[in-house]
């Protein structure tokens, strides 16, 4: 498998084609920027981080029956991933209330809802990603309602299967967000799942081991993402499992 061609740069990610028709390679930066990209900064092996955790994370998904577009790790911060059609819509589950729902709701962080909330975001940066209701969506035809529901009870399964894992390694996941792909009529799961698009809070101590560091300016982003490689690769039971914020 040779490296082609730049497909796409994103803030953080580099998408190159591949001699594989079928397949792109998915360069992890050691960059973070908030989404707006209004602040910046390269952090050393943010990249290698990122790529690892959600390699971790897409094989658990796939293991547990959750289709991804995950293929293999090429490099220590490329993942050679499917080509898909990618939907214009981000998926954000939430099973803690945090962020822009916090804001938006007036309401304190860490309170817990009786069963997680789906969000849909039209992925438009000139618009600035606005939250879309299912009217919206159906209304203005962005996505078929058959490819809603599917989308929908995937992005809930896959939050399931991954705040467990969380769990048992002693991190709660506050929300996470996901982005969907066709290829051809098969629904698939894609970009990346990391601490740049999850809230992973330690179970015992609240502790922000995710992208919050850097948006509230908290200090030790590279240290709490490699504490999360730590605790996603490390064979050690974490007694957080049945800490106060699980
Ligand atoms: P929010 O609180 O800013 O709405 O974000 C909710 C979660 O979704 C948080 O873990 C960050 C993640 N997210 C992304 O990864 N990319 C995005 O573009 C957005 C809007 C959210």
């Amino acid at each position: 498998m040779e490296k082609g061609e730049k497909l796409y740069e994103g803030r953080t990610k580099i998408l190159y084609s591949t001699s594989e028709p079928d397949h792109c390679l998915m360069y992890f930066k050691d960059k973070i920027t908030t989404s707006a990209g209004k602040k910046q900064e390269t952090i050393k092996n943010l990249g290698i981080y990122n790529a690892k955790i959600s390699a971790t994370l897409f094989e658990l998904l796939s293991r547990a029956g959750i289709p991804t577009h995950y293929v293999a790790t090429v490099g220590e911060r490329e993942l050679l991933v499917k080509k898909l059609d990618v939907l214009p819509l981000e998926f954000v589950v939430r099973n803690v209330v945090a962020g822009s729902l916090a804001r938006r709701l007036g309401i304190e962080e860490g309170f817990q809802f009786i069963e997680p909330v789906v969000e849909y975001y039209y992925k438009r940066d000139d618009l600035g990603k606005p939250l879309l209701t299912e009217s919206h969506l159906r209304a203005l035809g962005i996505v078929e309602e058959e490819q809603l529901q599917a989308c929908t009870i995937m992005a809930q399964q896959a939050n399931l299967i991954l705040k467990h894992y969380f769990a048992r390694r002693g991190l709660l996941l506050v929300d996470t967000f996901f982005e969907f792909g066709f290829d051809g009529d098969e629904l698939i799961l894609c970009d990346e799942i990391s601490p740049d698009t999850c809230r992973l809070w330690d179970s015992q101590t609240a502790e922000r081991l995710d992208k919050d560091r850097f948006r509230r300016d908290l200090g030790g982003v590279g240290e709490a993402y490699q504490e999360v490689v730590a605790r996603l690769l490390g064979e050690e039971n974490w007694p957080g499992t049945q800490g106060p914020f699980c």
